[in-house]
């Protein structure tokens, strides 16, 4: 994710982006820095560098003790706060980055897919490297650039963005050129404005807004040049066009928010790019999945001859998803572990085994406690985390990172989506290694996984339907949530997301079960949540359905487009696109997600804090 902040202006730079930079800090708190150039002291004939950097790991607090109060002169600077994809959230790795000469700097927001190519090609040219970040790549591109063809910034980065593969938002500086600041986008988004006196550049409206409330959001594949005053605007094809101005009315809270009324809601609207971004060089052009943080051989991936995933919360419900498709495609046993119980049952491991830690968070106790009694027992190690630098990674040989961007609201969501489809590939991964998965049926999932992003689009105009929902149910005392397959993954989030931001008691359960107990629960009116995505057992899930009804039961059913029997037992009905039998969660649990926010919105509580729980359980 990242936050990105640029000023050049008739103040100075640095208590701007500074400012700016809290603003965004939500968008990550891994590390900050800034970069200003002191225009009076340019000494160009010299070389000398007259740009100052600052970066520190953690958060923007840490970067304000570094520079204990000390001004950094001038009146053009760029900002960044950092959210970890590639390299551990160091001072190294925190931007800005610099070219070799250290005249030229950039922050990144995304990420360069093709960065361990360019990096060997701008080594053999001679580029010296100082991060583990693929950001550094884009500035001795450009660096590189400027010195074959005596170019302008704008003219090297126009250049640098035909070559660079991936997403980024990118914004560059040049002590050569220090009245303009140089802005490039190809997806993560990007914002730039104008004042009378300044020129203004953030990943996000809040870092502007105290400055100008005309902004203009950068489109896809748009370069900017942003002065004191003015912006200009070209395509990636070098065309100039007339850039677009949108006038903001919000207050600076909304704006945090990007309009919505709270952080869940906003991070369910970030579903597709978060599963955009968790795919995102995972799966090249020919369909082929390839994992480089994995580095076992082939030989060694054939071993393995059992998986135990270990993980708690949302997370244990990712991994309960995951079972489904790894057994499916790759016909390895998997058992599957509330982190708190594995080590106190006596597991039975040893090195053909592999323990799989899945947690958004990286630092839930129960879930390293797990992986490092795994670790002792000698047993492979996975991790799938969100968090880069956090201490499930310590624990692994491996790691799967979500890229689903910084989570704020308690209830986990975009980071859910995220795991499963991380769980999905490494499962896809093992199938093409092991050559367990026809390579039709393999190419086939792999574009169904393609298509997700735009169905998850899709999915999110269920609002309406879930809002009624919401206001119809909000007082229910009980719930109950069904599901066969991984449709009772899907049931089980959508009972824990439920309890946990309504306070509502509510009760996952395989459908089958029901009338094992579960069933003598059901009286007039209670609220029934039915999965009836899951291709191979629909009919036994309507019959379910028929049962809760007959005994006086509301249906809520989340269903195919178009499935008219689903819409004849409904009460309400949850339409949700198509997609292969094993990915259906990654799209059915989305309306979950939104009714409990709704339904906790109706009831006045808040979604973002609800009581008792932490982002983070760090305590067994
Ligand atoms: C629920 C939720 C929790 C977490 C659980 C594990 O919305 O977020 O159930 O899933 O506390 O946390 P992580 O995934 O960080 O290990």
């Amino acid at each position: 994710m990242c936050g990105i902040v640029g000023y050049v202006g008739d103040e100075q730079a640095l208590p701007v982006l500074l400012d700016g930079m809290k603003k965004l800090e939500y968008r990550g708190y891994d590390s900050s820095g800034v970069a200003v150039i002191n225009v009076q002291s340019v000494v160009s004939t010299t070389g000398q560098t007259t740009m100052t950097v600052e970066r520190k790991a953690g958060r923007i607090g840490e970067l304000l003790d570094e520079l204990d109060g000390t001004t950094i002169e001038g009146r053009i600077g760029i900002g960044h706060t950092r959210w970890a994809t590639h390299g551990a959230p160091t001072d190294g790795n925190a931007h800005p980055h610099r070219d070799c000469t250290g005249d030229i700097a950039v922050v990144h927001n995304g990420i360069i897919e093709n960065h361990d190519v360019l990096r060997q090609r701008l080594i053999s040219e001679g580029h010296t490297f100082v991060s583990e970040t693929d950001t550094e790549v884009a500035v001795h591109l450009i660096e590189s650039i400027i010195e074959s063809k005596g170019c302008s910034l704008r003219e090297a980065v126009l250049e640098a963005v035909s070559i660079l593969e991936g997403a980024f938002a990118l914004v560059c500086i040049s002590v050569h050129e220090p009245d303009r600041i140089i802005v490039a986008r190809q997806e993560p988004p990007i914002i730039v404005g104008a004042s009378a006196t300044a020129g203004l550049v953030g990943s996000d409206i809040p870092a502007l807004l105290a400055y100008t409330r005309d902004v203009i959001p950068l489109d896809n594949r748009q370069i900017a040049e942003v002065m004191r005053g003015s912006v200009r605007v070209w395509g990636f094809d070098g065309v100039e066009v007339e850039p677009e101005t949108v006038h903001v009315e919000w207050d600076m809270d909304a704006a945090e928010k990007g309009g919505f009324e709270d952080f869940m809601l906003k991070e369910i609207y970030e579903q597709p790019e978060a599963v955009r971004n968790t795919m995102r060089g995972r799966i090249d052009g020919s369909g082929r999945v390839t994992l480089d943080e994995v580095s076992w051989t082939v030989d060694e991936i054939k071993a393995i001859d059992k998986i135990v995933v270990v993980a708690c919360g949302t997370s244990f419900h990712a991994g309960m998803a995951a079972k489904h498709s790894i057994e499916h495609w790759t016909r390895i046993p998997v058992e599957l572990d509330l982190a708190s119980e594995f080590r106190y049952r006596d597991p039975v491991l040893n090195s053909r085994s592999l323990v799989m830690g899945i947690g958004q968070s990286g630092e839930t106790a129960d879930t390293l406690a797990a992986m490092s009694f795994a670790r002792e027992m000698g047993t492979k190690v996975l991790a799938i985390t969100n968090v880069v630098g956090s201490s499930m990674t310590r624990e692994a040989d491996a790691v799967l990172f979500t890229h689903a961007g910084p989570e704020i609201g308690v209830a986990a969501t975009k980071t859910f989506l995220a795991q499963l489809v991380a769980a999905n590939i490494f499962a896809l991964y093992l199938a093409q290694e092991r050559g367990t998965m026809y390579g039709d049926k393999l190419t086939e999932t792999v574009e169904a996984m393609r298509r997700l992003p735009e169905q998850i689009e899709e999915t999110l105009l269920v609002q309406d339907s879930v809002l009624q929902a919401a206001k119809r149910y909000a007082d229910a005392r009980d719930f109950i949530f069904i599901g066969r397959g991984v449709g009772n993954a899907v049931a089980l989030e959508g009972a824990l997301k439920l309890k946990e931001i309504t306070y509502i008691h509510a009760e996952g359960y395989a459908a089958g079960e029901l009338k094992h107990g579960p069933i003598a629960l059901i009286e007039d009116g209670v609220p029934v949540v039915a999965i009836l995505t899951g291709e191979p057992l629909y009919e036994k899930m309507l019959s379910n359905v028929e049962e809760v009804r007959a005994r006086g039961a509301d249906t809520i059913l989340i269903a195919h487009e178009g499935d008219e029997r689903a819409r004849a037992l409904a009460n309400e009905l949850f339409e949700v696109p198509t997609t292969k039998p094993l990915l259906s969660p990654i799209l059915d649990v989305i309306p979950l997600q939104m009714l409990s926010y709704f339904i906790a919105k109706e009831k006045g509580l808040p979604p973002d804090k609800p009581r008792n729980l932490a982002k983070s359980v760090t305590v067994e």
